[in-house]
């Protein structure tokens, strides 16, 4: 019942003498959505063919819904719903045509959730694929991936390419995935949309997985950046003071602050003066990375690390 719906333990691809991943060892949940996230030339594709089966790892194991893909591919393949990072559809024929060819080759053409699915993305399955821009092409290699409601999605940078009405439709979408117990499993390098989607987040830096979190804890040890601009020059002490707060420097009438964790100290001691604005700064990604590495000595000692700082 509880068997994870994907795992690797030591998965490892070179490419020649050149790393792809290195010791990558995995579990991914029913009914969750993971982030795998990474800045370029992490893995992160690498890791995804290796699970499809797409190519074979150098050592280490994989199950895919209990099942070995190399052995079962035919069987993975048919419950899994599947978006490659670097579409090649380039094609004479419609989207509609294009998606009724795969979906013949499994069990039918699924007409009304390919409507569904078309609506919702705003896709336009009756010009021929070479006819269309790259974001409205991702469409269709969403719909492909969607339409069958597999058990398990796994997809390479889904948002590439979609404007923010579109990226915003495409999370929607895959909420309620979620919400009917089945499970995601995708890359992307934004921070911001792993935290508004997933509820735990793998990180991978040159090839290896440097920390899996919850999102809640993903948060507690990300750095963020936010100015604070007030009427007049305010005394930057009482804010080196509180606790998560990392940096403070005084320009003028603005205070530059950086803080781990929660936001709401510094808004609370901020409201004892005049505020003319706030802006925040969404961590980068190396930010959230040289959190977890300054963080590498306490995880040694205590595995079940806080997720906040108080
Ligand atoms: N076919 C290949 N031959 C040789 N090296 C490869 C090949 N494919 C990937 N690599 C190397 O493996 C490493 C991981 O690449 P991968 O494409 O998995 O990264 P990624 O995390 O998906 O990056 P991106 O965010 O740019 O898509 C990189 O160093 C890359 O150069
Ligand atoms: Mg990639």
């Amino acid at each position: 019942m509880t068997l994870p719906v994907i795992e690797t333990e030591g998965l490892t691809k070179y490419y020649g003498r050149s790393r792809g991943i290195i010791d990558v060892s995995l579990q991914v949940e029913r009914g969750e959505i993971f982030g795998f996230l990474g800045p370029n030339g992490a893995g992160k594709t690498t890791t995804i063919r290796l699970l499809l089966d797409l190519i074979r790892p150098t050592r280490g194991q994989i199950r895919v819904l209990g099942l070995d893909p190399r052995r079962d591919g035919v069987a993975v393949r048919r419950r899994v719903g599947y978006l490659p990072g670097e579409l090649a559809l380039y094609s004479d024929l419609t989207g509609q045509q294009v998606l009724e060819y795969a979906a013949h080759l499994r069990n039918g053409v699924p007409r009304k959730e390919i409507a569904r699915l078309a609506d919702r993305l705003e896709a336009d399955l009756s010009r021929p694929i070479r006819t269309l821009s790259h974001g409205n092409r991702q469409k269709i290699g969403l719909i492909m991936a969607l339409m069958h409601r597999p058990e398990l999605l796994i997809l390479d940078e889904p948002t590439t390419g979609l404007d923010p009405l579109m990226q915003q439709v495409l999370y929607e979408l895959l909420e309620e995935v979620r919400r009917d117990g089945r499970t995601v499993f995708f890359s992307s390098h934004i921070l911001p949309e792993v935290e508004r989607l997933c509820d735990r987040v793998g990180i991978l830096r040159e090839g290896r997985l440097v920390a899996v979190e919850t999102v809640s804890g993903l948060k507690g040890v990300a750095v963020r950046r936010m100015d604070l601009v007030f009427e007049g020059p305010v005394d930057p002490e009482p804010f080196r003071a509180i606790p998560g707060v990392r940096e403070v420097a005084a320009s003028g009438a603005t205070l530059h602050i950086a803080i781990q964790g929660s936001l709401d100290p510094v808004v609370k001691a901020a409201a004892q003066h005049t505020v003319l604005n706030i802006v925040t700064y969404e961590p980068n990604l190396e930010e959230v990375f040289l959190a977890f590495y300054r963080d590498d000595a306490r995880q040694a000692t205590d595995p079940r690390r806080p997720t906040t700082d108080d």
